[in-house]
């Protein structure tokens, strides 16, 4: 990985981050993603915000998926464009909502009617549209710790398959918000392209009921989720992304000119992470 020898003058503990590592990443990624002309990555922010980090990865032409008006900031200082943040997380602040609207992010991750009606508030108060898109819970297992499992309707994220058309419907009746999507996330450091492919098969079942009220939305959002190899990092230092878009292509029916977005985090960065210490 790395020689120890050049790193023994630096007092521990500190954080070693292997940016060569992280750029190889980043390539395989952008080549990989750019196979398909309808893909988009926004790197999950909450995976590591340092400034260096989030500048290199900023340079690569992604997007940024934020969970905190910081977030956000940090984001965009780092070189990410405004309209390529989207923005989740089960409780947003007024302040980070209006910041969301004043930048002109390019979406927020809505998780319940209370959020949208407080977005759609704020929207009207400051003249400006809200585009949102509805994190809805598929009830899907990952294999993966429970703790980090987000997809099952116990779970306390997202709004429950049966409101979806009731939010929708909703949602389009206010003036000041732009329904462009639905979002998923099932959980973290999956291996299983299974898991993966179970959610595309229930999207697919979505957007089928969608079509029965003639609701059409352009654009999904599958989240991130995509483990690292804990057991070998030194034999397998980029995750399998080529299979991983794969497993999208051939699982996922999108509707014609339908775009699909990407929220990674730990696949990105956790390999060129390490921790030194004595
Ligand atoms: C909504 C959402 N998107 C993306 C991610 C990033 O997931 P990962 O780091 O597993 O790719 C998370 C992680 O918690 C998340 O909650």
């Amino acid at each position: 990985m790395f020689s120890v020898d050049k790193l023994n003058s630096i007092v521990t503990p500190y954080y070693y981050y292997d940016t060569q590592l992280l750029r190889k990443t980043l390539e395989v990624i952008k080549q990989e993603c750019e196979k398909h002309e309808n893909f988009h990555v926004h790197y999950a922010v909450k995976a590591n915000a340092n400034p260096k980090i989030l500048r290199i990865i900023s340079q690569y032409g992604f997007g940024a998926d934020c969970v905190s008006g910081g977030e956000i900031k940090a984001a965009i200082e780092a070189g990410f464009p405004a309209d390529k943040v989207v923005y989740a997380g089960v409780g947003k602040s007024d302040w980070e909502i209006n910041l969301g609207l004043e930048k002109g992010i390019a979406c927020f991750n809505v998780e319940s009617i209370a959020e949208l009606e407080v977005i759609e508030e704020l929207a009207v108060a400051a003249n400006k549209t809200a585009n949102v898109a509805f994190r809805i819970n598929p009830n899907i297992g990952a294999h993966t710790h429970a703790n980090i499992t987000t997809g099952l309707a116990e779970n306390k994220f997202g709004i429950a398959m049966q409101d979806m058309e009731n939010v929708i419907e909703r949602a389009t009746t206010m003036n000041n918000i732009n329904v462009v999507g639905l979002h998923f996330h099932i959980g973290s450091q999956i291996l299983d392209m299974g898991d993966f492919k179970a959610l595309c098969n229930r999207i697919n079942e979505l957007q089928v009921q969608l079509g029965k009220h003639h609701i059409y939305v352009q654009s999904i959002n599958v989240g991130g989720g995509l483990g690292v190899n804990y057991d070998s990092p030194d034999r397998q230092p980029i995750p399998d992304f080529k299979e991983y878009f794969h497993t999208y292509t051939k699982h996922l029916r999108l509707r014609e000119g339908q775009q699909l977005h990407f929220e990674l985090g730990r696949s990105v960065v956790a390999q060129c992470g390490s921790l030194i210490s004595r």
